[in-house]
């Protein structure tokens, strides 16, 4: 369980002063938080060329002192918290960026020199400006929400070349947006190595909203990322969520249910390492929701990964398949997002999802039909495509005697026209569906 500390979330947005945050000691009372990344250090060269951090009502430039010549805080007491944590067996990081941080590299030297200065100022270098005084933190984490992502590829490797020489062992993640790659460190997350990955599932389609549409929820891209193309084949992928319905726009679930989703993801992928949080304060105001997740997580047992069998029948090439059908293709059960045809490959805009990791020999499809398996195609119970209709990515239309699927937001792009915009599923037939229905009266009868 990892749960950012220092934005004051509930704070913005709510008016009851007795909730909003608190120091930072007081979240490491019990054993509900494992892992707390400081949120942030919002600013990568203010004056001096030194970074600043803001910890909103807790330390921050405006309210607190500062070391002259710098906009960076001197918060004696958070390094005192700090401590405190660090002495119940938390893992306490210092998180970089944020929504509205003002971060980012024009070079790779730039970013080195960042790295040196986060490690003599709140790592286990040594510094006259360090703002946690000698508390040393346990690592970094990027939650870069703009921008590209030059230099931190060499911000993360110049890093590790000073916590590699320590003898105190250093946590580096990422909190990505959900959809994938993302945007700002996409390609930074294919060549950096961190040691967890925590996936934001909130504010986005992907988010744990639509966990159960296969076309929206992706853990099994994240996984597939993680033991494949991560240059740390153990790096683990966290469940972000957010920590009360004020938290973010949407994705917010009860604890039954984001607990189930964490189970569920534990259950069928290697790569799953947790749950984090955004943030302390709005777990707090709702109930303690971080100590009843983890209190229903520790319930539900299990901290070694078993692979499931292969029980879906093996994918078939040049087979139609239905949306919702399931095979078992390349070591991982693959759902069709909508109509399927083509091999199952892990792309943010295939035909198939994968919904867990697998082993062993999958049935053949004769001994183990598939709930809706495969299927000549058939336009029965598919509308035709209209000029002035709006489609979203996955919506499915006849035309022209044949099936199309959207793949993405369309609106009067002709199936097969020059936008390019839909995917033709091949010919089909307009009574399949109702011979099938007949077939099915019969056997009733
Ligand atoms: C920062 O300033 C605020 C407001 O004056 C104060 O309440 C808080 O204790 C200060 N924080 C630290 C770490 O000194």
């Amino acid at each position: 369980m990892s749960v950012y500390w220092g934005q004051n979330s509930y704070g913005a947005t709510h008016s009851d002063v007795a909730n909003f945050q608190k120091p930072l000691a007081f979240y490491c009372q019990d054993d509900a938080i494992d892992v707390v990344p400081v949120a942030f250090l919002d600013v990568f060269f203010g004056p001096g060329n030194v970074p600043s951090i803001n910890l909103a009502n807790t330390c921050n430039s405006a309210d607190n002192a500062t070391f002259a010549g710098t906009n960076l805080p001197i918060c004696t007491s958070v390094g005192t918290d700090i401590k405190a944590c660090q002495a119940k067996g938390k893992i306490v990081t210092l998180s970089l960026g944020g929504a509205g941080g003002s971060v980012g590299f024009s070079s790779d030297s730039q970013a080195q020199t960042l790295a040196d200065t986060i490690w003599n100022i709140f790592l286990g270098g040594s510094s006259p400006t360090r703002p946690f005084g000698d508390a040393v933190l346990d690592g970094v984490d990027l939650d870069i929400e703009g921008g590209s992502g030059t230099g931190y590829v060499a911000f993360i490797n110049r890093l590790r070349t000073h916590t590699d020489a320590a003898s105190k062992k250093y946590y580096f993640t990422a909190a990505p947006q959900c959809p994938f790659p993302d945007a700002s460190l996409g390609s930074v997350l294919d060549a950096a190595s961190f040691d967890a990955v925590y996936v934001q599932f909130y504010n986005n389609v992907c988010g744990l909203q639509n966990f159960n549409l296969a076309q929206d929820w992706n853990f099994g891209l994240w996984d597939f990322w993680a033991r494949n193309t991560s240059p740390n084949k153990d790096v683990k992928i966290y469940i972000g969520a957010p920590a009360s319905s004020t938290a973010a726009g949407t994705g917010y679930q009860t604890i039954d249910t984001l607990t189930n989703i964490a189970v569920t993801m534990r259950k069928s992928f290697p790569s799953f390492g947790g749950v984090m949080m955004w943030d302390a304060s709005q777990a707090f105001a709702n109930s303690r929701y971080d100590l009843a997740v983890k209190n229903a997580l520790s319930a539900a047992g299990g901290t070694g990964f078993t692979f499931p069998a292969c029980s879906a029948p093996a994918f078939m090439s040049g087979t139609n398949y239905q949306g919702g059908s399931k095979v078992s293709f390349g070591g991982y059960i693959w759902q069709a997002k909508f109509f399927a045809s083509s091999t199952p490959v892990n792309t943010p805009n295939g035909e198939w999802s994968a919904i867990s990791a697998c082993t062993g020999s999958p049935p053949t499809s004769s001994s183990s039909a598939p709930p809706s398996g495969p299927t000549g195609g058939s336009c029965a119970s598919v509308a035709a495509w209209s000029s002035t209709s709006v489609y979203t990515g996955g919506q499915q239309v006849a035309y022209g005697g044949h099936l199309w699927t959207a793949k993405w937001w369309t609106q009067g792009d002709t199936p097969g026209g020059s936008a390019g915009v839909w995917t033709d599923n091949g010919a089909c037939s307009a009574n399949k569906v109702q011979k099938q229905e007949s077939e099915g009266m019969r056997l009733l009868q």
